[in-house]
């Protein structure tokens, strides 16, 4: 039986022996990360410096819970705006692997820019076990470059700390709960963020209208599942095209675009099928964008397709 008392106690010890330097990890909110900051933080302190870079892609109120949730765990954190960068950066770049490679590579060395100037000689990474024991990079890394906060390159010349590195999610949880660390059981959510969530270059007001609209979705399908009528699917969210279509606002004509919804059922992500949603909610979901983003969307559709042949997300 897993004892996550005892746990805390021998990293605590182990990694006070062990890290006799500066150290620093990169947050990003999830659980693992979270765990892993907060445990290590307890261990040596203000020693440990935790990055959140806010790339600009966030969802709708992550950069503030992410950091409320550090400060009201004591962390010794910092939360870097770096959007202007991101989308300098991406500045009339539509290709999506493209994509990819320019935010990967650019957290990369903002990170590395940081651990510079805090003077860090450690990096602390949220690894867990499954992450390991299944590397090697499995169909999915080929079809897409992955960005993940936890995937920072070994040549950082930074001595690697994975405190959780033998845990699996739910001993990372219990542990979590010791540290009373609450961290809401969390839809699968990609590194890259919003800014693959829109079709095409990335810019501060299609981020802002992605945004909007994946608040929507999750908002309601998290009430419509937490009132019985459905079961939350793996993964929802929304997906901004690049396609405009006629429609009408009052006895106007209007020209907008289009929000896809996607919500998935899954397991392990390899392959998914999409979600039968009630039509109730797919109606409320379209109304209450189409009305919220009345100048610039006036067409939303629902993502019918299974993975294969389509990914879960569309870049
Ligand atoms: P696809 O779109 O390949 O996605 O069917 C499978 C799952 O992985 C998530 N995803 C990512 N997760 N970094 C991540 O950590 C990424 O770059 C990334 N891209 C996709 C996706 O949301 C889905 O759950």
């Amino acid at each position: 039986m897993f004892n996550a008392e005892k746990f805390i106690e021998d990293q605590i010890k182990k990694i006070k022996a062990e890290v006799k330097g500066k150290a620093i990890i990169a947050a990003s909110g999830g659980v693992d990360s979270t765990v892993c900051a907060g445990l290590v933080s307890r261990a040596i302190g203000d020693r440990l410096l935790a990055v959140y870079v806010d790339t600009g892609f966030m969802r709708k109120g992550e950069t503030e819970s992410v950091d409320k949730m550090l400060r009201r765990l004591g962390v010794n954190h910092i939360v870097v705006d770096a959007s202007d960068e991101y989308f300098a950066a991406l500045k009339g770049v539509t290709e999506p692997e493209q994509k990819r490679k320019i935010i990967g590579e650019k957290f990369i060395r903002i990170f590395e820019r940081e651990a510079r100037k805090f003077g860090a000689r450690f990096l602390v990474q949220g690894t867990i076990a499954p992450d390991w024991i299944e590397s090697g990079g499995g169909l999915r890394d080929t079809i897409k470059s992955h960005h993940n906060v936890g995937g920072l390159p070994k040549d950082m010349d930074l001595d690697l700390v994975e405190p959780l590195r033998d845990l699996y999610k739910d001993e990372v949880r219990k542990v979590g709960r010791a540290l009373k660390i609450e961290v809401a059981e969390k839809q699968p959510f990609p590194g890259p963020a919003l800014a693959i969530r829109v079709m095409g270059e990335p810019t501060r007001e299609s981020v802002a209208i992605v945004r909007d609209a994946c608040a929507i979705v999750e908002e309601e399908i998290e009430k419509a599942a937490a009132a019985g009528k459905m079961k939350l699917p793996w993964q929802y969210f929304a997906v901004l095209l690049p396609v405009k279509s006629v429609g009408v606002q009052g006895d106007i004509r209007a020209y907008g675009f289009t929000i896809a919804v996607r919500a998935v059922d899954s397991v392990d992500a390899m392959t998914a099928v999409y979600s039968k949603l009630p039509h109730d909610v797919l109606e409320t979901i379209s109304g209450r964008i189409a009305n919220k983003m009345k100048d610039k969307v006036n067409r939303v559709v629902y993502d019918i397709t299974n993975k294969p042949p389509a990914t879960i997300e569309w870049e």
